[in-house]
């Protein structure tokens, strides 16, 4: 059993859910002392949701019980998973733009390789997480 539950997966634009993440800049900027809610990496696989429930070419928050956060994307078939918040001003990255593997910021445009954390609007990156599917599971390694 996981250490870690899942509180709730909260998806971009579906309203199947109802319950959407709406972050208010001025509020929202946890870059600026670092991003406190970066899972900590300890090897744990941590199931979040079902696969069919996120649609391809979308973002999703994915909220832990210890109040850290990931963002879950889906590119046509293909899961990624990073640490959520930019590390410029904290704009919430599953709320990004996406463009194949490629995140684009909402806030102010910096782009990010969702397979390698590695910025490419400068030389700053975020963390990344493996993820995989078993029987129609999403399993993010933590
Ligand atoms: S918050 Fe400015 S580019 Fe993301």
């Amino acid at each position: 059993m996981n250490q870690f539950f899942i509180l709730s997966i909260l998806l971009i634009s579906c309203l199947s859910l109802g319950t959407f993440t709406r972050y208010d800049a001025g509020l929202m900027q946890p870059s600026r002392f670092g991003n406190f809610k970066r899972p900590r990496k300890q090897g744990q696989k941590i199931t979040v949701g079902r696969a069919e429930d996120v649609p391809a070419g979308r973002g999703a928050t994915v909220e832990l019980l210890d109040g850290t956060e990931l963002a879950l994307y889906n590119v046509d078939g293909e899961w990624f998973a990073t640490e959520n918040f930019c590390p410029h001003k904290g704009a919430p990255l599953a709320d990004g733009h996406l463009c194949g593997s490629v995140v684009e910021c909402d806030w102010h445009g910096w782009r990010f390789d969702l397979r390698t954390g590695q910025c490419l609007s400068n030389a700053s990156r975020i963390e990344t997480y493996e993820v995989v599917i078993e029987d129609g599971l999403i399993k993010i390694i933590v």
